[in-house]
């Protein structure tokens, strides 16, 4: 039997699978590795980590498959988007990595905007500067850390890092070096007229590559450790939310796509870069190639209720947890929650807002607190939608995977929020899986993605949306949506007291 491996590089674990030429997991693995938070607003990681957890996850998957190295044929990657790994001149990491939810970077956005013009900006990179992408980052560092910035020489993504280190190569690939706002999206290649403006040497961008390609090998340090071959392909993978279309068949027009990791995405297929939002949405190069897919981003979907779990829940399990909110009626009894944690990007592109509950009454329970923060972080994935609406998409059906897929209540009230039908894949694996099908069509066992998914990919579940959820929920979500403008200019305020 053949194999390859999917590793998504996420922001809470590294999870790796082992897929066979059927598109099944035969075996999967998750090391789970901490955020560094030095202060509000700030999010690193240490990109050391990332390789020691892969690299022991990798010996577990090996050890405890059974199956022999020689038939894993190739291995791909997802990765956490836009982390600013910078490295000197020997590939040696300079500092953390400022992750995609650090919103240290407003002034640099600002920056970004006097040099480039908001205009030349979205006519280039398709996208407004926001603090989460890795160019306000970059300025970041070379502002407020000179010494240091002045040794970098290369400035890679999470996954380019980890992929680095398993085979010796240094590459990046389109899908993410689209969330960089250094590359001209249309032409695929890196804007030196933005890196002019900005003054950014155009040296420190890597090499650029489709994400099918192969980009080298197993390196013979890692081999040995993980009993890996050293004759395994490895292929440049993609974003996580491009390898999460990928591995749910968000492969052509009218395809659509929520998935609810630490982050929540409402994503949707384009397949020419031509389409204008307006930088409402992020515009990206998509994992397959020659398209495009446009996306709404909630920062603290997922998050929102890890945070809940670990502040008020802690010895609950995630499934008791939610199991929980099964009695309490929609609208969680008049509680209302916004998930503005860590700032919001769709459709308020807004660092300084914070989350809020509106509505607690001493009888509210628990339980009540549990759904309402499910129906906010899923209101706010509702927002993404209306923009998609708004701007001429059908959006009838939903390809829902993520923590916000393994619930059947939460699928539900997505078919309800999202007025749409939800359509649950079996053994879905997101990002992973489309890793994993990166590797396998890159190894050539296909002759495109699509087909790959025919094989791979199979709807287990639909959740189709109740007429009378439908009406009450929209009634909440315009509540909802007033929360927003109501709580501006007070978070503004609070936030010389966040330390
Ligand atoms: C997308 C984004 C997040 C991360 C999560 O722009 O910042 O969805 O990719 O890993």
């Amino acid at each position: 039997m053949k194999y390859v491996i999917g590793i998504d590089l996420g922001t809470s674990a590294v999870k790796m699978l082992l897929v066979n030429r059927n598109g099944e997991v035969v075996h999967e693995i998750s090391k789970e590795y901490p955020l560094i938070q030095e202060k509000s607003g700030y999010s690193e990681q240490d990109p050391h980590v990332w390789v020691e957890q892969t690299v022991a996850g990798l010996s577990d998957l090996l050890t405890n498959s059974n199956i022999s190295p020689d038939e894993i044929e190739g291995i791909s990657f997802a990765g956490q988007m836009h982390g600013l790994v910078l490295l000197d001149e020997n590939n040696e990491v300079l500092r953390n990595a400022i992750l995609w939810n650090d919103t240290r970077t407003t002034e640099q956005c600002q920056q970004i905007y006097n040099a480039v013009g908001e205009e030349r900006l979205l006519d280039i990179v398709k996208n407004p500067a926001l603090e989460g992408f890795t160019l306000p980052k970059l300025l970041w560092v070379k502002e407020h850390e000179p010494a240091l910035f002045k040794k970098a020489r290369k400035f890679v993504l999470p996954k380019d890092y980890l992929r680095y280190r398993l085979t010796g190569q240094l590459h990046m690939e389109f899908s993410d070096a689209a969330g960089t706002l250094l590359l001209d999206i249309g032409k695929k290649e890196w804007s030196t007229e933005i890196c002019n403006l900005v003054d950014i040497d155009p040296k420190l961008c890597p090499p650029l590559v489709e994400s099918h390609a192969e980009t080298g090998k197993i390196c013979t340090e890692v081999a040995g450790i993980t009993g890996l071959s050293k004759s395994t392909s490895v292929f440049a993978g993609g974003a996580d939310n491009a390898c999460g279309a990928i591995g749910s068949g968000i492969l052509e027009d009218g395809k659509t796509l929520c998935s609810i990791g630490t982050s929540g995405v409402v994503l949707s297929y384009e397949d020419s870069d031509e389409k204008e939002f307006q930088g409402k949405v992020h515009y990206f190069n998509h994992g397959a190639p020659n398209a495009f897919y446009t996306m709404g981003v909630t920062l603290s979907a997922g998050h929102s209720l890890s945070w809940f779990k670990d502040v008020f829940a802690k010895d609950e399990s995630f499934d008791g947890l939610v199991s929980e909110v099964n009695s309490v009626p929609i609208g969680s009894n008049g509680l209302l929650f916004t998930p503005y944690l860590a700032g919001e990007r769709t459709p308020h592109a807004d660092a300084a807002i914070r989350a809020s509950f509106i509505g607690m009454d001493s009888s509210h329970q628990r339980k009540d607190f549990v759904r309402a923060v499910l129906e906010g972080i899923t209101f706010s994935l509702n927002e993404s939608i209306n923009i998609f609406r708004n701007n001429g998409k059908m959006i009838d059906s939903i390809v829902s995977i993520g923590g916000g897929a393994k619930n059947d209540v939460w699928l539900q009230m997505q078919a309800d929020i999202f007025d749409a039908r939800i359509i649950k894949l079996s053994s879905e694996q997101g990002p992973g899986m489309g890793a994993a099908m990166l590797a396998a069509y890159g190894s050539g066992w296909f002759d495109s993605l699509s087909d790959c998914a025919d094989d791979f990919l199979q709807v287990e579940k639909e959740f189709i949306p109740d007429r009378d959820n439908v009406e009450i929920y929209k009634k909440l979500f315009g509540v909802y949506q007033e929360i927003y403008g109501l709580t501006k200019k007070m978070n503004e305020v609070l936030l010389e007291f966040r330390k």
